[in-house]
C-alpha cells in the first residue's frame, strides 16, 4: 500500500536479495535448537513464551523438561497449577506459564487441542500477544506474519537506519508493516528464524560482528557507520527499591512456615517464607508485626544473609533472620511445612535462596 507511513522507508531497498540473502544464511547456519526438531505448533508455543525476557541457553533444559512433563496442550490443561509453576520455578515471569496454561485449556476446550492458525483466534488467547502469534503462525503454520521483538527492532532499525524509539509501545507497529512487505512469502518461518537468529548471533546489542554479517551490503546503518547508534531506546525509569526482613520461622517439631502470595501481582501463587515489608514497620515491632499477622510468638535469633533481587520494576533487598516462632499459626495463607515438603512447592530464585539456611 503506497499511502502506508512505511512505504518511503523501503525506497530503493532491494527487498528480494535481502530476503534471499538472510534466508539462505539462516538455513546454512542456524543453530540446532530442540524446539527447531520439528513443527509442532504447541512446542513453538511452549519455545516462544519461554523464550521471551529469557536466554536460549538458559531455556533449553527447562522447555525439555516442560516437555516431557508436558508433552501435549491435554496434558498442559489437565495439570495442577501448582506444578505447572514448579516446572517453571526460576525462569522467572511466572505469569507467563499461568497464562499459557489459562489459553492451552482455551485451545482444548474451544479447538480440539489444535492450535489456531490464524491471527483472530490465536491473538485472542491470554498472554499471546502480536509477537507470539507471529511467531507460531510463522514458525509453525507456514504464514507470512511479523513477529517482531527487542531483537528484531535491533536488526531492522540498523539494516534500514529507522530512529523511532523502540521503548514506544507505538513503534512496533512500525516494524510489523514493515515486515509485512519483507516478509518471504515462500519461507516466513525461515525469514522470522533468520531476523532473530541474526540479532542472537551476529547483530547484536554492543558490538555488532558486522564483517560476519550476510545482510551488511543491504544495512544502511553500517554503509554509515552508524549500527552502534542504533537502535534509539529511551531509558525506563529507575526501579523502586523495597527492603523486606524475611523470615525463617522454625517451631519446636523443626518445621518452617511458608505463605502463598496472592493469586495476582508479581509472583503470583506462588510460596515464600514471611516477609516483612520495613519501609512500614519500625525493627523493633517485627514482632509485633508478627504475632498480628501469623498469630506466633517469636525470639529473633540471626541475621544470616543478604540477598537482592531485581525484577522489571522493583529491587528486593531481603534481610534473612532466622527465628523459633510458638504458639497457633492463624493465617489463610501460610503453613507450617517440614523441609522435605517444601521441595513440592514452587519458590521464587529470591526464596529458594534462603533455603540453604534452613
Ligand atoms: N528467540 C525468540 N524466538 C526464538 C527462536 N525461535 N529461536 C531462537 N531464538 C529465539
Amino acid at each position: 500500500m503506497k499511502n502506508e507511513p512505511t512505504y518511503n522507508m523501503l525506497e530503493g531497498f532491494d527487498i528480494e536479495a535481502f530476503r534471499n540473502d538472510l534466508i539462505e544464511w539462516f538455513r546454512a547456519e542456524q543453530r540446532i535448537l530442540p524446539w527447531r526438531e520439528n513443527q509442532d505448533p504447541y512446542r513453538v508455543w511452549v519455545s516462544e513464551i519461554m523464550l521471551q525476557q529469557t536466554r536460549v541457553d538458559t531455556v533449553i533444559p527447562y522447555f525439555q523438561n516442560f516437555l516431557e512433563k508436558f508433552p501435549t496442550p491435554q496434558a498442559l490443561a489437565y495439570a495442577e497449577e501448582q506444578e505447572v509453576l514448579k516446572a517453571w520455578e526460576g525462569l522467572g515471569y511466572y505469569s507467563r506459564a499461568r497464562n499459557l496454561q489459562t489459553a492451552v485449556r482455551e485451545v482444548v476446550e474451544s479447538y480440539d487441542g489444535k492450535v489456531p492458525n490464524n491471527e483472530k483466534e490465536l491473538g485472542s488467547l491470554k498472554g499471546v500477544g502480536p509477537y507470539t502469534r507471529g511467531a507460531i503462525l510463522s514458525i509453525a503454520y507456514d504464514l507470512p506474519s511479523p513477529a517482531v521483538d527487542g531483537n528484531v527492532m535491533r536488526v531492522l532499525s540498523r539494516i534500514l537506519m529507522i530512529e523511532e524509539d523502540i521503548a514506544k509501545p507505538a513503534t512496533r507497529k512500525i516494524f510489523e508493516s514493515l515486515i509485512r512487505e519483507l516478509i518471504s512469502k515462500e519461507d516466513p518461518s525461515a525469514f522470522n528464524q533468520g531476523l532473530m537468529e541474526l540479532g542472537a548471533l551476529v547483530c547484536t546489542p554492543k558490538s555488532p560482528s558486522c564483517l560476519l554479517c550476510p545482510v551488511r551490503s543491504h544495512c544502511r546503518a553500517f554503509h554509515q557507520g552508524k549500527e552502534t547508534e542504533l537502535p534509539i531506546k529511551s531509558s525506563k525509569k529507575k526501579q523502586k527499591r523495597l527492603s523486606y526482613m524475611t523470615l525463617v520461622l522454625k517451631d519446636q517439631e523443626g518445621r518452617y512456615v511458608v505463605e502463598q502470595r496472592p493469586d495476582t501481582g508479581l509472583l503470583a501463587n506462588l510460596w515464600q517464607f514471611p516477609m516483612v515489608p520495613m519501609q512500614q514497620v519500625d525493627r523493633e515491632k517485627v514482632q509485633d508485626w508478627v504475632k498480628d499477622h501469623y498469630g506466633l510468638d517469636i525470639d529473633l535469633l540471626n541475621t544470616v544473609d543478604h540477598i537482592k533481587h531485581t525484577f522489571s520494576h522493583v529491587i528486593w533487598d531481603m534481610e534473612v533472620v532466622t527465628a523459633s516462632a510458638s504458639g497457633e499459626l492463624q493465617s489463610k495463607v501460610a503453613r507450617f511445612a517440614a523441609k522435605e515438603e517444601l521441595e513440592e512447592l514452587p519458590f521464587p530464585v529470591s526464596h529458594q535462596k534462603v533455603h540453604k539456611h534452613l
